[in-house]
């Protein structure tokens, strides 16, 4: 006999354990700078009617479907479908995809532990320099020491299990985040020089926006709601019968990306105001480690108007917000394969942690390696005409490709096999009324049409985009 289901202990405990997940280092980190290179205030409008209009309703099915079955996504899948059900498989890619993306998320986990680290010793200066993040993400010592450190807090909140862990840490770290982010932002816009960053932020500018920038927001949407994860299904599982799923989903999703959005405000006044020099086409999206080289450099630029040490202290306050948000991520990443081990594979909460940890482990330092430690790993192989490390591959194929797919699946998976109408039911349980709503008469009538054509069109571009370096659109 398995023991019953644990479940959150409260709707809130859910919901702030739900936007935990979602707001991370996309948000904070990926969020602004993608705005800065892609027309400010334009991409922001594009990206909210995205998270609204597309992420919303499959934010709402990942939830519905975890409740109603109370399973994770291959159990979830199994028992809606049928257990001998081709569906099966797209749950065992809702597993493999977290599992992977956990992978490439630690490597970022494990850098901004550094970054901390470094600061708060006083080494912000050595971090800005042109050596030093490249020696430090090569440095073993640093790289595995880290690693150790979220490893070790991951394991620590996973094994708590559900309430005393994940929604435990969740009520700790999230309101810390906040309380610093907005800290943060009123330091920075009170600063000389800060409103020319913001107009550049808000203002938008139309011309930048292109077919890729349209993809890139709509990955950035995916990624950062947590969607396409089988995170939600998940959580979804351990919520009650009288939780209100759209109300839930909608505060998630306002949360989230009110955080990006504040993030913004701090980032980008930071870097156009005090660091003009600073292009922000540099900004490459190409590379997320490029992100990594700026983030010091914009920190240490306010020395000249606070000093080193404050501006040391700022950048301390930054890196452990984005510490906090990067954990509660990785938490919910890795809870789903745990939740699949215990709940397929019948393994205690114990024996799935440590499995999960040791594969992961040593994948994660497979990646961390492939920043030029080890050359095989660094030049992993060639496509669409760039070199790729073991890092940009996992990186290219479940953030860029494997993502937008699972969140297709959902889509034809509700419209087309589980119906719309039992969605529509599921919805209703802890909001009654939802039936007579404009979401809801909205879900109905995009899940299966609209949605699944825009994301099957952004797929295709990506596909043609990254793998064989074809732009569709010109
Ligand atoms: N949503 C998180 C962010 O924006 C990232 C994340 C990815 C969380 C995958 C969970 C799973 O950074």
């Amino acid at each position: 006999m398995s023991a019953p289901r644990e479940h959150f202990s409260s709707k809130l405990g859910f919901i702030l354990a739900a936007a935990g997940s979602a707001v991370g280092i996309g948000n904070i980190v990926g969020f602004p700078v993608n705005a800065a290179k892609n027309g400010g205030g334009a991409f922001l409008l594009m990206y909210a009617i995205f998270v609204f209009a597309i992420c919303l309703p499959v934010m709402m099915a990942e939830m519905a479907i975890g409740r109603k079955t109370a399973k994770n996504p291959v159990g979830a899948y199994g028992a809606l479908a049928g257990e001998n059900s081709r569906w099966r498989l797209a749950g065992l890619v809702s597993i493999l995809t977290p599992f992977m993306i956990a992978v490439f998320y630690t490597v970022l986990t494990i850098w901004i532990l550094i970054y901390l680290v470094m600061t708060l010793t006083g080494n912000l200066d050595y971090l800005a320099s042109t050596e030093g993040f490249s020696s430090i993400i090569n440095d073993p010592l640093y790289l595995f020491g880290a690693m150790a450190g979220v490893g070790g807090l991951v394991a620590f909140i996973l094994k708590a299990g559900v309430k005393d862990g994940i929604e435990r840490a969740a009520k700790v770290m999230m309101p810390g985040l906040f309380v610093m982010l907005i800290l943060l932002v009123i330091f920075v816009l009170t600063l000389d020089n800060a409103m020319a960053g913001l107009k550049f932020y808000i203002i938008p500018d139309i011309d930048k926006i292109t077919p890729s920038v349209i993809s890139g927001a709509l990955a950035q949407a995916f990624f950062s709601l947590s969607l396409g994860m089988g995170i939600l299904i998940t959580y979804g599982s351990y919520i009650s019968r009288e939780t209100n799923i759209p109300n839930s989903a909608k505060l998630v999703a306002i949360t989230d990306t009110a955080v990006a959005f504040i993030a913004g405000l701090m980032i980008l006044p930071a870097i156009f105001s005090f660091n003009p020099e600073v292009n922000p086409d540099d900004l490459s999206s190409s590379s997320v480690s490029m992100i990594f080289v700026f983030l010091p450099k914009i920190f240490l630029a306010l020395q000249l108007t606070v000093g080193y040490f404050l501006a040391s202290a700022i950048a301390a306050v930054f890196f452990l917000l984005v510490f906090f948000a990067a954990i509660t991520s990785l938490v919910s990443i890795m809870e789903v394969p745990v939740a699949y081990l215990i709940d397929e594979k019948k393994q205690t909460r114990k024996k799935a942690l440590s499995n999960m940890f040791i594969w992961g482990g040593i994948l994660a330092a497979l990646s961390t390696l492939s920043f030029g430690l080890v050359s095989f790993l660094t030049e992993l192989t060639t496509y669409g005409g760039a070199t790729k490390s073991l890092f940009d591959v996992i990186y290219d194929m479940f953030y860029d490709t494997i993502l937008p797919l699972n969140g297709l699946l959902i889509c034809l998976f509700v419209s087309y096999r589980w119906k719309k109408h039992n969605l529509n039911a599921e919805l209703s349980e802890g909001n009654p009324g939802f039936a007579n709503t404009l979401m809801a008469k909205y879900v109905d009538i995009s899940l299966g049409t609209f949605i699944p054509v825009v994301l099957v069109v952004i797929l295709v571009n990506t596909v043609a985009k990254i793998y064989f370096g074809y732009s569709m659109f010109g």
